[in-house]
């Protein structure tokens, strides 16, 4: 597979074109940004973890009846997927009270919902993100109906799918964000990435945060975070 021609370049990767129309190179960077990109800065080795852990995930979303865009892992840093184009929504998914739900509404975080939350975002940079239900997504026609509820069939799939996975790994799933992705023929499929840029995920036993909140909330160790993380998926992947 030849790489083309650089199509986009996002917050925390690349995209390339292929010789095939129907698929691109996606190349993991070690960027890491916050807040809408105010925050900047790098986490060393991110790009490789971010992108083997992305592609194991999906993977076994896959296996379970999730479709994703992954096709083949091309390199430590690399990975071939299928073309989509990006459904402008940001799924978020929670398990438990963290980040801008404590915040907004007013709650601390660690409570544990007795069954998952999910909403949406509007994928709009400029406008900060901004929350909306479904009925705006609808309005604005960023997606069907049809295609909402599929979307939302397949997030609490894939939280059900990660929540356990995570949990063997001694690391419980707080919440993360989910990108969907229409192929050609129209087809949803989970694109973009799942990784501790996406994810909350906290050591089962000692809350310890592994994923990008140490970033984001200046805490240290965030390169050590991300090689644990790594570390307890690989063993319990056998990869
Ligand atoms: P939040 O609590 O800040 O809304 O974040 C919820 C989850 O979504 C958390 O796991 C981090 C993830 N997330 C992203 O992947 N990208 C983003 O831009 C934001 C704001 C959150």
């Amino acid at each position: 597979m030849t790489k083309g021609e650089q199509l986009y370049e996002g917050k925390a990767k690349k995209v390339f074109a292929t010789d095939d129309p129907e698929k691109l190179i996606v190349d993991y960077k070690d960027d890491a940004t916050a807040f809408n990109g105010l925050k900047k800065g790098t986490i060393r080795g991110k790009g490789v973890i971010n992108n083997r852990m992305s592609n194991a995930l999906m993977r076994m979303l896959e296996s379970k009846g999730v479709p994703t865009h992954f096709i083949e892992e091309l390199s430590e840093r690399e990975t071939l997927v299928k073309k989509v184009s990006i459904v402008p929504l940001e799924v978020i998914i929670r398990n438990i009270s963290a980040g801008s739900f404590a915040k907004h509404y007013g709650v601390e975080e660690g409570i544990v919902f007795d069954a998952p939350t999910i909403e949406f975002s509007y994928k709009n940079d400029a406008l900060g993100d901004p929350l909306l239900n479904e009925y705006h997504a609808l309005a604005l026609k960023l997606a069907t109906k049809e295609e909402i509820e599929t979307i939302k069939k397949y997030s609490f799939m894939v939280n059900e799918v990660l929540k356990e996975f995570w949990l063997s790994c001694g690391v419980t799933l707080v919440d993360f964000k989910l990108e969907f992705g229409r192929l050609s023929d129209g087809t949803i499929v989970l694109a973009d990435e799942i990784s501790p840029d996406t994810c909350r995920l906290w050591d089962s036993k000692t809350g310890e945060k592994l994923d990008k909140d140490r970033f984001r909330r200046d805490l240290g160790g965030v390169e050590d975070a991300y090689q644990e993380i790594m570390g307890r998926l690989e063993k319990h992947i056998g990869g």
